[in-house]
């Protein structure tokens, strides 16, 4: 496994696995104790994915010590209308059953609300029961008007990018801000797996084109998230690095951009935010 040093000193694996839109417990708790024993150790959650209980129960019965963990959870919008981070958090690690989230980032840039939330974070930070904090879906806006106000820079900023799109301006602000940057939705929930010049790239490399996809970010200094309920594609997912796409390679999927978004934009944040 590879690791990003975030600014907070924390080692973040590159790649991890996303527990978005899984199948209800107990068959969520069982395919992550599967992860954990393919090698995953990065767990991407949230309070409104709801299976942070089973996350912890599959962590705490795999024997394998906490510290080799890194796990991320998101405080959702409703938590942060009501000024109640505290309360969210507090919430998380209950049902995750930890003393400390590795990174806890802020879901969304609820509008007139997320720099109150990020003092908060700021807080869990401090106080050590949160080893990093960041955020998602921020965009060079929002970002802007964060560090002009935080104490503690975002470690993270978890968005929608894969080979089809993501704001590649972005990326780079965020990088050279030391902000590392975490692809959420990283296969675009399977968007270009049939791409044919993809296909092409892979088969030169003996690699699918979901790792191409996922080499592709790692290239440019993005950790990834996919998810999969299939051991084959979950393997497949963590074996990334014994292949490298050449320049002429990444040009070509480069030019494969297209603006392409499969992120939904929460109802109650649209129009409110600019992607
Ligand atoms: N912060 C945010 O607002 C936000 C938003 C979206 C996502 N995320 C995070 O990012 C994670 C990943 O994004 P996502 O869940 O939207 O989708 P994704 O990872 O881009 O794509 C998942 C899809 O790809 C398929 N897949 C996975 N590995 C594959 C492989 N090796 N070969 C072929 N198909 C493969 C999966 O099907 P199978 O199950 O059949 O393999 C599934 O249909 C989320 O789970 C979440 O943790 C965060």
């Amino acid at each position: 496994m590879n690791y990003l040093t975030l600014n907070s000193g924390t080692a973040m694996p590159s790649v991890g696995m996303g527990l978005m839109k899984l199948p209800d417990a107990p068959e969520t708790e069982s395919l992550i104790r599967d992860a954990i024993a393919l090698g995953y150790r990065l767990f991407d959650t949230a309070s409104s994915y709801k299976n942070e209980a089973e996350l912890g129960r599959a962590i705490r019965s795999s024997g394998i010590p906490r510290e080799e963990f890194f796990i991320t959870s998101k405080i959702w919008n409703t938590a942060q209308r009501l000024g109640n981070a505290e309360g969210a958090f507090n919430r998380s690690l209950e049902r995750l059953g930890l003393d400390y989230i590795d990174l806890y980032l802020i879901q969304w840039p609820v509008p007139g609300c997320y720099m109150e939330t990020w003092h908060a974070l700021e807080q869990f930070y401090l106080s050590g029961r949160a080893r990093a904090i960041g955020v998602a879906n921020f965009t060079v806006e929002d970002l802007t008007y964060l560090i002009s106000e935080a104490e503690i820079l975002p470690a993270v900023n978890q968005i929608e990018y894969h080979v089809l799109g993501g704001r590649s301006d972005l990326r780079v602000f965020c990088q050279s801000k030391g902000i590392a940057v975490q692809a959420g939705a990283p296969l675009a929930q399977g968007a270009f797996l049939d791409r044919e010049i993809l296909k092409a790239i892979a088969d030169r490399h003996e690699k699918s084109v979901a790792q191409v996809g996922l080499r592709y970010l790692l290239q440019l200094g993005i950790s990834v998230v996919p998810r999969s309920v299939h051991m084959n594609h979950l393997r497949e997912n963590l074996d990334l690095f014994d292949f490298e796409l050449t320049e002429e390679e990444m040009n070509t999927i480069e030019g494969l951009r297209e603006g392409y978004r499969c992120f939904d934009i929460p109802s109650d944040l649209s129009g409110g935010i600019l992607l």
